[in-house]
């Protein structure tokens, strides 16, 4: 037991005040952890695109003040009444998305949408007791997707919380936290691209790179990288992207252009990017008869997807999933092993470090489409 055991814990946090604003360094206070609950010393976080859109708060509830950040990894400080499979010292990664164990969707093996923990990005308070454990003078702060990683230390239900294998590297693999797993596990868990297939993939980001990784270990001949920003395009190809289109260079819409260049479109394709447009082309996109298109990207909360009915009645499938499919206690540790073994690659997908006191550029990098993940070190 450590000695802050119980204890509430002053540390640093970066915190949100306003849609839009800088984030501003703050003590904070953390609760201990509550039944169900995990105390975790965070010790890297990245950032994803996921965090810009709620702090941006443009198409999405805004809720302030607020702790974001959910692609991290940390250490068990200490667990709360009920925590049976976890331990202070434990390596953790938290995920946005949990696995409580026990619900219709966690014993299925096609879901990971649980019932108890699934995504919600309106909540700001832990379910135990319907309140916050993070506080500035009394003042309650809300948290985010149930993680709230851009703070030394946050309270995560265990359900959130994948353990790992202590010997693998914190700063490196936190990114496995969230968008490497989701953009390899929305291939190969829910694409599923056979050998030989073509695969466009919609987004170079973290998300899309990944992405298209899964397409290159699933042996596709041709992996099409669709993105507006072309400087994109040259860093994709060690992640297995062999084509280019950028819609900006089109008068027509961009399925229309991907269908030509594939004799009648792609076998496979993922939409890594949010916007409700690249979700319709990616879908328009696929082969009639057998494509299959998987929506990743998140939109902002008014969007409606919009295709005319034939194009399903062609025998196209649409798809959609959230983390890659995985389920982050029983599938995560599995794939930081695959990382330990050199089954998979996350260095490339590493292009910038920050201390935490510099969070702010790593906010400015992804704003201006520079590099694909910035690692925050919060002993900085
Ligand atoms: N479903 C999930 O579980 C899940 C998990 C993580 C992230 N996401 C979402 O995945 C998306 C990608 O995240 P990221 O961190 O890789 O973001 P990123 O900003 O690093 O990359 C997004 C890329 O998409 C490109 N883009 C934007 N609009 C486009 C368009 N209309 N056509 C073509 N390209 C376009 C951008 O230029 C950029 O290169 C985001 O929407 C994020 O919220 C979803
Ligand atoms: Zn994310
Ligand atoms: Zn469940």
């Amino acid at each position: 037991m450590s000695s802050t055991t119980g204890q509430i814990i002053r540390c640093r946090a970066a915190v949100a005040w306003e849609a839009g604003k800088p984030l501003v360094i703050e003590q904070v206070e953390v609760a201990p952890p509550q039944a169900m609950e995990v105390r975790v010393k965070i010790l890297f976080t990245s950032l994803c695109h996921t965090d810009i859109y709620f702090w941006e708060a443009k198409g999405q509830t805004p809720l302030f003040p607020r702790i974001f950040g959910h692609e991290a990894g940390g250490i068990v400080e200490s667990v709360g009444e009920g925590v049976t499979d976890l331990i202070p010292g434990d390596h953790v990664l938290p995920v946005f998305t949990g696995e409580c164990q026990d619900c219709a969707h966690c014993k299925s093996e096609e879901s990971n949408m649980c019932d108890l923990l699934r995504i919600n990005t309106d909540r700001c308070v832990m379910l135990s007791d319907g309140k916050s454990r993070f506080s500035i003078k009394g003042k309650p702060i809300h948290h985010f997707v149930g993680t709230s990683t851009f703070s030394e230390y946050t309270v995560v239900h265990v359900g959130c919380l994948a353990k790992i294998n202590p010997a693998a590297p914190l700063d490196k693999v936190c990114v496995l936290s969230c968008g490497i797993s989701t953009g390899f596990g929305a291939t190969v868990n829910v694409a599923k691209p056979k050998k030989g297939s073509t695969v466009a993939v919609f987004g170079l980001g973290a998300v899309g790179l990944a992405a298209a990784e899964g397409a290159r270990v699933s042996g596709a001949s041709r992996i099409i990288g669709v993105d507006l920003n072309a400087n994109r395009f040259e860093g994709a190809k060690k992640f297995g992207v062999t084509e280019f289109v950028n819609p900006k260079d089109h008068k027509r819409p961009v399925q229309e252009v991907i269908a030509e260049m594939t004799n009648g479109g792609v076998d496979r394709s993922i939409e890594c990017t949010g916007s409700i447009a690249a979700m319709i082309s990616a879908f328009e996109c696929v082969h009639d008869g057998w494509g299959v298109a998987v929506l990743v990207g998140v939109p902002n909360k008014d969007d409606a997807f919009k295709t005319h009915p034939m194009n399903i009645l062609n025998e196209r499938t649409l798809k959609g999933t959230f983390f890659g499919n995985y389920k982050p206690r029983s599938d995560i540790p599995g794939v930081v092993e695959k990382y330990m073994k050199g089954e998979l690659e996350v260095e490339k997908f590493i292009t910038h470090a920050v201390p935490f006191s510099e969070i702010n550029k790593a906010f400015d990098l992804m704003l201006k489409g520079e590099g694909i993940r910035c690692i925050i070190n919060m002993d900085g």
